[in-house]
């Protein structure tokens, strides 16, 4: 692959090489999408402090998400449909992870399986769970991430329901996508994505093909999340995921103060402060200014983390500064998965931790885990 300078350029190739569909379905936001918006909006506003001659050789990314010791605070999140992005797309980003010595989380709704991942590759990944209303098949999916090693389980926490993206309603999104006109030509035009899903392994979810009663005649994630997620999901249920999952466990998709009190007391070992990408409630403040209410109530109960928004390594500073001990993306590397599989995925996290380092060094801090407030213009990075 050639060099692209930014998330940006590899987003824009993404956009050409895969079908319509599947990369509307990464981009969109809920509803307006005035959510998605302000997750940007709002991280922009927050300045940084331009620091000089403070000797910034040598600087340090290290830190540690979850325990696990990492080369920059970053970990790739869960994103549904990755092998639609690109043939074995699951496969491709995890082993781009990993190779980069972070996190990987496989998705609930992805195409390759769990077990399809954890032969590819030969470190641990993350898993995240949703919950639906068969119990036995959720214990099931549990177990399964269990003997596949994962070592963490991220339970998704704010998608009980499903948020509408419009843009789905109107190009039909179902996987493998319907033969009609419109999809074919779409797919005709889009010569390198067709021929790496035709070698992929899978051409469906490949976690709940074969496992689930009726899977067979839903292949629409609305109509699927519909009939199948289970909207009495409480918070005795995250004890229930708790009794039976053995490793550490991820609470992702908190924004409220008072539910990150609870999950503090559940028993959790993290949590990511969240509005899902802007995908679900639209009209959600956006993450960012959720992010220090949040760490003021449970930042020294519990590890913070934070996704939503995030594009440049500048916004990892932002997070950071703002009291996130690490970060979670999906669309950059999801972007990078659609440009070029593994070697597009590695791209966007190269590029997200280049823009962190050389961010760093001008706002005049060598260590990641010594940014703090003092690198913002503003407290609190102004009136958010
Ligand atoms: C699923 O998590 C989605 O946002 O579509």
């Amino acid at each position: 692959m050639k060099a692209y300078p930014s998330i940006e350029d590899l987003r824009q190739r993404a956009k050409r090489r895969v079908p319509k569909m599947f990369f509307d379905y990464a981009e969109a936001g809920s509803y307006s999408q005035e959510t998605l918006r302000s997750n940007r909006s709002d991280l922009e506003q927050i300045k940084l402090r331009q620091r000089i001659l403070r000797d910034v050789d040598k600087r340090d990314m290290s830190t540690t998400i979850l325990g696990e010791k990492v080369p920059v605070p970053l970990a790739l999140g869960p994103i549904g449909l990755g092998g639609m992005m690109y043939g074995d797309g699951e496969i491709h980003a995890c082993r781009a992870a990993q190779a980069a010595g972070i996190p990987y989380t496989l998705s609930t709704m992805s195409i390759n399986s769990i077990e399809d991942v954890a032969a590819a590759v030969d470190k641990p990944f993350w898993f995240q769970l949703y919950v639906m209303r068969d119990r036995g098949f959720i214990k099931e999916l549990i177990q399964r991430a269990a003997a596949a090693k994962c070592s963490a389980l991220m339970l998704t926490v704010d998608l009980q329901v499903l948020g509408q993206r419009h843009c789905d309603v109107r190009n039909g999104l179902t996987v493998p996508p319907e033969i009609k006109l419109k999809n074919i030509i779409d797919i005709m035009t889009k010569p390198k994505w067709a021929l790496s899903i035709l070698k992929s392994k899978r051409k469906t979810f490949g976690n709940l093909a074969g496992h689930v009663k009726g899977m067979e005649n839903i292949n629409s994630l609305a109509a699927w999340t519909a009939s199948q997620f289970d909207p009495t999901l409480s918070w005795k249920d995250v004890e229930w995921v708790k009794s039976i999952w053995p490793g550490k466990l991820l609470l992702k998709g908190i924004l409220d103060v008072e539910d990150a009190r609870i999950a503090a007391k559940c028993g959790a070992d993290a949590i990511s402060v969240s509005n899902h990408g802007g995908r679900q409630l639209d009209g959600a403040p956006s993450a960012i200014s959720a992010l220090p209410k949040v760490v003021d109530a449970v930042g020294s109960q519990i590890e913070v983390m934070f996704d939503s928004g995030i594009r440049t390594g500048t916004d990892i500073v932002r997070a950071l500064a703002l009291g996130a001990r690490s970060c979670i993306v999906g669309r950059p590397y999801i972007y990078g998965l659609g440009a070029g599989g593994e070697a597009g995925v590695a791209h966007a996290i190269g590029i997200l931790g280049r823009e962190l380092d050389v961010t760093m060094a001008l706002c005049g801090v060598k260590n990641v885990r010594d940014i703090d407030e003092n690198v913002l213009v503003q407290p609190r990075g102004g009136n958010l």
